[in-house]
C-alpha cells in the first residue's frame, strides 16, 4: 500500500511541474509573474494526480501526452481559481495573498485568461478531437454552475438538487475529466472509461461538500483561504443550507445573517457559531461519505495495482483532509 496517494507517481508530477511552469512563460514579464504566482505557491495537484494515476491503473504508456493534459487541467484550475476569488471577494489563496489582492483585478483578470487559454491551447497539442471534447464540456459546465450560482445567492431555502447541480459544474465535472481522459489515454476500456467517471464524479462532488465544510470549521493556516467566505457572500454551502432549514434551532438568525448583502465580521462568527451547534456539518460529512461509497464503485473496473491503491487513498483523503 503507498504512503500516500501521490507516492507512486511522483517522478511524473515532477514532470507536469516542469510542463505546468514552461507554459506560463510570456513576453511580458508582469504577465509571466502573475501567472507564476498563481500556479507556484503550493495547490494539491489533485487533477492533475487524478489523471496520472487513472491513466496508470489501466497500464497506459505513451506518458507524454497525459503529462501535457495533466499539466493542462491544473493551468485551467488556477485560471478559474484567480477568476474565482475576484468573484468571490477573497483574501487569500493557497496560503498566500489572492492574485487580484496583489496585483489588482484588471491583470488578475488578464492572467486568468492567460492561463485558461495556455491550459486549453496545451491539450489541444496532444490532437485528440475526444480529449478537446471531454475538457471543453467540463469547463462549459463550470462556467453554467457558476453563473448559476450567481443567480441563487443568498436564497436562504436553495433546494438540495439545485446545490447539487452547481457543485456538479463548478467543482465535481472537472475532477470527472481528469479521471475519464487519463483512463481514456491510457487505453482504458469503454467499461472503464465509465466506471472513472464514475468515480471522478463521485469524489468531486465529496471534495466540493468538504471544502464547504472547511469553509466553516478549517483552520485558515491549514486552508490556505480565509473561513466563513461563503456566509459572508452569501454562496451556496451545505452545511449552511442544513442549518438554515425552519427545524433547526436559530435557524431564523442565521437566515436573517446570510440574506444581508453587508456582514460584519461578527455576523460571520455568529453564524459559524450556530452552524456548529446543530449536526448540520455531521450530516454534510455524511453525504460526503455516501458520494465516497458510490466512488469507489467506479474503481472496480481497474485490476488491482499500486495505482489503484493511491486511488483508494485518494478518495480517503478527501473525507480526512484539513486542506
Ligand atoms: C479549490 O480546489 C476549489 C474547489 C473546487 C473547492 P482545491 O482545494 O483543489 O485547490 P488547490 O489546487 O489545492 O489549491
Ligand atoms: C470553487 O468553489 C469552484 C471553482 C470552480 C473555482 P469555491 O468558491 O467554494 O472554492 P474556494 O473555496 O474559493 O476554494
Ligand atoms: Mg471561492
Ligand atoms: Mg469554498
Amino acid at each position: 500500500m503507498p504512503l500516500s496517494w501521490d507516492q507512486p507517481i511522483m517522478e511524473e508530477l515532477r514532470m507536469v511541474e516542469e510542463e505546468i511552469i514552461r507554459n506560463t512563460r510570456s513576453d511580458e514579464p508582469l504577465l509571466t509573474e502573475i501567472a507564476m504566482h498563481a500556479v507556484s505557491s503550493g495547490g494539491k495537484r489533485m487533477r492533475p494526480g487524478i489523471a496520472l494515476l487513472s491513466f496508470k491503473a489501466v497500464g497506459g504508456t505513451d506518458l507524454q501526452k497525459t503529462v501535457m493534459v495533466a499539466a493542462a487541467f491544473e493551468l485551467i484550475h488556477s485560471a478559474t481559481l484567480v477568476h474565482d476569488d475576484i468573484n468571490d471577494g477573497a483574501h487569500t489563496r493557497r496560503g498566500t495573498i489572492a492574485a487580484y489582492r496583489k496585483y489588482g483585478t484588471q491583470r488578475a483578470l488578464i492572467a486568468g485568461d492567460f492561463l485558461f487559454v495556455r491550459g486549453f491551447r496545451l491539450g489541444g497539442l496532444i490532437q485528440s478531437e475526444d480529449v478537446v471534447e471531454m475538457v471543453a464540456e467540463a469547463c462549459s459546465q463550470m462556467a453554467e454552475s457558476e453563473m448559476l450560482q450567481t443567480v441563487v445567492e443568498h436564497d436562504v431555502a436553495l433546494p438540495f438538487e439545485t446545490y447539487i447541480r452547481i457543485i456538479t459544474g463548478k467543482t465535481a465535472k472537472p475532477i470527472e475529466a481528469s479521471a475519464q481522459v487519463g483512463t481514456y489515454l491510457g487505453g482504458g476500456t469503454l467499461d472503464q472509461i465509465a466506471g472513472m467517471s464514475s468515480f471522478g464524479l463521485n469524489i468531486g462532488l465529496a471534495f466540493q461538500i468538504v471544502d464547504d465544510i472547511l469553509d466553516i470549521s478549517g483552520k485558515e493556516k491549514d486552508i490556505g483561504k480565509k473561513r466563513g467566505m461563503d456566509i459572508f457572500d452569501g454562496k451556496a454551502n451545505l452545511p449552511l443550507l442544513i442549518a438554515m432549514q425552519d427545524h433547526y434551532p436559530n435557524s431564523d438568525r442565521l437566515r436573517k445573517i446570510y440574506e444581508k448583502d453587508e456582514k460584519t465580521e461578527e455576523e460571520v462568527e455568529e453564524a459559524i457559531t450556530i452552524v456548529k451547534s446543530t449536526d448540520a456539518l455531521e450530516v454534510a460529512m455524511n453525504h460526503a461519505r455516501d458520494l465516497q461509497h458510490k466512488s469507489l464503485k467506479g474503481l472496480e473496473t481497474l485490476p488491482e495495482s499500486e495505482f489503484k491503491d493511491a486511488l483508494r487513498l485518494l478518495a480517503d483523503t478527501v473525507l480526512m483532509r484539513d486542506r
